[in-house]
C-alpha cells in the first residue's frame, strides 16, 4: 500500500528519499513520485507510473537536488493508475503533499475548494489536502498552523507530509488512521509511514499517535496532539535489521523467507520454551493475571493472520478448554457482536497497521472486553501501542508480500498462548507434555520439511496450465488448506478455493473433473480414516490429487494421484509443518508463470486503508 517518506537536512536528499522508496517497495504500489525545495526555493517535482526504478532513471536523467524533500509509492485508490495522479501532489507551485489514507469527504470539499477558484489537476482524494492547506495559509504565515487547521476539516483516514515553499526549513506532518514514523537523525530528520524506510540513515524513532501534528526542521520536533496541545512522544531505538531488505543470495524474498522459517520459529521460542513447559511471564509484565481469569477469547485479523486465528481456536478449545469466536476484522467492526464474560480480544498481524484490524480493536475497547492482547511481527506499530498486552512474533522483517514467516510464527504463538490458557482451565498433562515436546521439535521439524522444494518443483509444473484448484484439509488443517489456497491465488493467480472435505458432497463435487486440480492436506490424525473417505469421492469422480501426507498416513501415488510425504510430526504442530509445502508450491508455480511473486499485482503488503 502507500508509502511515504520525507527528509530535512543540510544534504542534498533526494538519494535518501529514493532509498527509502525503494525499501518500501515491497508493501506494494503503482507509481511513485519525488518533489523538492531546490536551492532556488523552488518545488520540484518528478514522478512516474511503475517502478521506483523507473523514477530512479528519471531523476538520473533529469537531475533535482534539495535539502527538504517528500516522496511517495502509490496504490492507486481514488484515480487511475497515471502520472497526474501519482503523488506529491501541489497547490499551486506553493505546497506539496504526500498522502497515505482517504479523505472520505474529498468530494464536498473538492466542489468548496473549486467554488474558491482552485484546479484540480488530478482525480485523487490528496489534492484536496494541498488545496486546503494553501487555503488556510492565505490566513496564517505558520505551515503548522495551516494544517492544524486544515485536518479539522478531513474525513477519513491520513498520514499526510507537507511543504511550504515560502518555509523550506519546515515540514508538517499529521496522523489520523494511518501510521507515521519521524526519525531522528543528527542535525537532520526524517519522516515514513514505516521504520523500515529509514533504518540506513537513523535508528530512533518517533512513532506519531491519532491526531497528531508535528512541525519538525533539521534541529527540531514539535509534536501537539489532536487538541493543538505540545506533547512528547517516547524515542524508541529500533532493533529492526538494516539489511532485512538483502534477498540473501534467494531470487525472491518470498523464498527466503519461506527458508528462514526455522530460525524464526526457534527465535519465537527462545527465552519462551523452558524444558517442561513454559517460562514465566512470557505474555508481558501483569500479563498472567489478566490470563488467568480468561474465559472466552474473541480473536479478529485479516487474511493469512485470520487463517492463524482459525487455527488457534482448533487449539484453544480442544486443548485449553476455553472457547474460542474468531472473526474477519472487516467485518467484525461493523456489526453488533456479543461480548463473552471474561473475554479476552486477540487481534493478529503481521504488520501491527492493518486498518480493518485497528478498527476492530477499537471498537472492541468500548465493548467490555476484559482485556486486549495483539500476537503482532512489529514492534511500535499501531496494534502493538493500542494494546493492553503484545507478544512480538519475532520473525523479523517480512517483504515478501504472500505472508510466510509471519503466518508459522503467529502459529507458534498461538500454541504458546493455548499452553498458558490451558494451565488455568485444565488441560490434561498429555496435551501439555505434546505441545512442549512438539515445540520442542518444531526448529527441526521445519527443516527437514524444507527438503520436500525438489519433488514440489516437479509437482508445480502439472499446475502451470490450470484455471482453478481446490484445497481440502479437516480439523486444524482446514485452515491450512485455506492459508494454501490463499498462497497459490495471491502469487500464481490461479483461482484456489478451500473446503473442509466434509463439505464436498453438499456442493463442490459438481466441480471435480481432470482439469481441478485437488490439493490435500493429510496428517495421520484422528481424521485421516474421514479424509481418506473424501479422497476417494473425488477419485470416483475423475478428480486429480495432489496429497501432502504423514508416510503412517498409507497413501500411494497411483495415475489419479500424486502423495508427498511430509516428516512426521506430534500432532498439535502438524499444522505449522503441512504450511510449508503449500507455500512451496505456491512459489514454484508462480516461477513457471513468470508472475511478481514478491509484488503480485493489485496487492499491497500492509492495508492501511480499509
Ligand atoms: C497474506 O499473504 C496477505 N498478504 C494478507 O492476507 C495479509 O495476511 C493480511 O492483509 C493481513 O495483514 P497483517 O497480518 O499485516 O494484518
Amino acid at each position: 500500500m502507500c508509502g511515504i517518506v520525507g527528509a530535512i537536512a543540510e544534504r542534498n536528499v533526494v538519494e535518501i528519499l529514493l532509498e527509502g522508496l525503494r525499501r518500501l517497495e515491497y508493501r506494494g504500489y503503482d507509481s511513485a513520485g519525488v518533489a523538492v525545495l531546490d536551492g532556488a526555493g523552488a518545488l520540484q517535482r518528478v514522478r512516474r507510473t511503475g517502478k521506483v526504478q523507473e523514477l530512479s532513471d528519471a531523476i538520473a536523467a533529469h537531475p533535482v537536488r534539495g535539502q527538504t524533500g517528500i516522496a511517495h509509492t502509490r496504490w492507486a485508490t481514488h484515480g487511475g493508475v497515471t502520472e497526474a495522479n501519482a503523488h506529491p501532489h501541489f497547490s499551486t507551485d506553493r505546497v506539496a503533499v504526500v498522502h497515505n489514507g482517504i479523505i472520505e469527504n474529498y468530494l464536498s470539499l473538492r466542489d468548496e475548494l473549486v467554488k474558491k477558484g482552485y484546479s484540480f489537476t488530478s482525480d485523487t482524494d490528496t489534492e484536496t489536502i494541498a488545496h486546503t492547506v494553501h487555503e488556510m495559509l492565505k490566513d496564517t504565515d505558520s505551515l503548522l498552523e495551516a494544517v492544524q487547521l486544515a485536518v479539522k476539516q478531513f474525513h477519513g483516514a491520513y498520514g499526510t507530509v507537507i511543504m511550504d515553499r515560502t518555509d523550506p526549513s519546515t515540514v508538517v506532518v499529521a496522523r489520523s488512521g494511518s501510521p507515521l514514523v519521524i526519525g531522528l537523525g543528527i542535525g537532520e530528520n526524517f519522516i515514513a509511514s514505516d521504520q523500515m524506510a529509514l533504518l540506513p540513515v537513523t535508528r530512533r524513532f518517533i512513532f506519531l499517535e491519532e491526531g497528531d501534528v508535528a512541525e519538525i526542521t533539521r534541529t527540531s520536533v514539535a509534536i501537539f496532539d489532536s487538541q493543538g496541545r505540545p506533547v512528547e512522544r517516547e524515542i524508541v531505538d529500533s532493533d529492526l535489521e538494516h539489511d532485512a531488505g538483502d534477498k540473501a543470495g534467494y531470487r525472491h524474498y518470498m523464498l527466503k523467507e519461506i527458508h528462514e522459517q526455522p530460525i524464526v520459529v526457534r527465535n519465537a521460542l527462545q527465552g519462551r520454551l523452558g524444558e517442561t513447559d513454559l517460562e514465566g511471564g512470557i505474555f508481558g509484565a501483569g500479563a498472567d493475571d489478566i490470563l488467568a481469569k480468561v474465559k472466552h477469547v474473541q480473536i479478529v485479523a485479516c487474511g493469512t493472520s485470520y487463517h492463524a486465528g482459525m487455527t488457534a481456536k482448533y487449539w484453544l478449545e480442544q486443548y485449553a478448554n476455553v472457547s474460542c469466536n474468531v472473526e474477519i476484522a472487516s467485518e467484525f467492526r461493523y456489526r453488533k457482536s456479543f461480548v463473552h464474560p471474561d473475554s479476552l480480544l486477540v487481534t493478529i498481524s503481521q504488520s501491527g497497521e492493518t486498518a480493518d484490524t485497528l478498527a476492530a480493536l477499537r471498537l472492541a475497547k468500548e465493548q467490555g472486553y476484559m482485556s486486549s492482547l495483539t500476537i503482532c511481527n512489529v514492534p511500535g506499530s499501531s496494534l502493538v501501542r493500542e494494546s493492553a498486552l503484545a507478544f512480538m512474533t519475532r520473525a523479523g522483517a517480512e517483504i515478501g508480500v504472500a505472508s510466510t514467516k509471519a503466518f508459522t510464527t503467529q502459529l507458534t504463538a498461538f500454541l504458546m498462548l493455548t499452553l498458558t490458557l490451558g494451565r488455568y482451565n485444565g488441560m490434561s498433562k498429555d496435551d501439555h507434555d505434546a505441545i512442549v515436546k512438539g515445540l520442542h521439535s518444531l526448529p527441526a521439524k521445519l527443516e527437514e520439511t524444507l527438503s520436500l522444494a525438489v519433488g514440489i518443483e516437479d509437482l508445480a509444473e502439472e499446475f502451470a496450465d490450470k484455471q482453478h484448484s481446490l484445497f481440502l484439509g479437516r480439523g486444524d488443517q482446514y485452515p491450512i488448506a485455506m492459508e494454501g489456497a490463499l498462497k497459490l491465488k495471491e502469487i500464481s493467480y490461479i483461482h484456489a478455493e478451500a473446503y473442509a472435505s466434509g463439505e464436498l458432497k453438499h456442493g463442490p463435487l459438481a466441480l471435480i473433473d481432470d482439469e481441478m486440480p485437488v490439493i490435500v492436506v493429510a496428517p495421520n490424525n484422528e481424521l485421516l480414516e474421514k479424509l481418506k473417505s473424501n479422497v476417494e469421492e473425488v477419485r470416483a469422480r475423475g478428480g486429480i490429487m495432489y496429497v501432502f501426507a504423514d508416510k503412517d498416513a498409507a497413501f500411494a501415488s497411483d495415475e489419479t494421484m500424486r502423495v508427498i510425504n511430509v516428516p512426521h510430526c506430534e500432532a498439535s504442530i502438524a499444522p505449522i509443518i503441512y504450511t510449508l509445502p503449500l507455500q512451496l508450491l505456491s512459489y514454484h508455480v508462480a516461477l513457471i508463470k513468470g508472475t511478481d511473486v514478491d509484488q503480485p499485482r493489485n496487492l499491497a503488503k500492509s492495508v492501511t486503508v480499509e
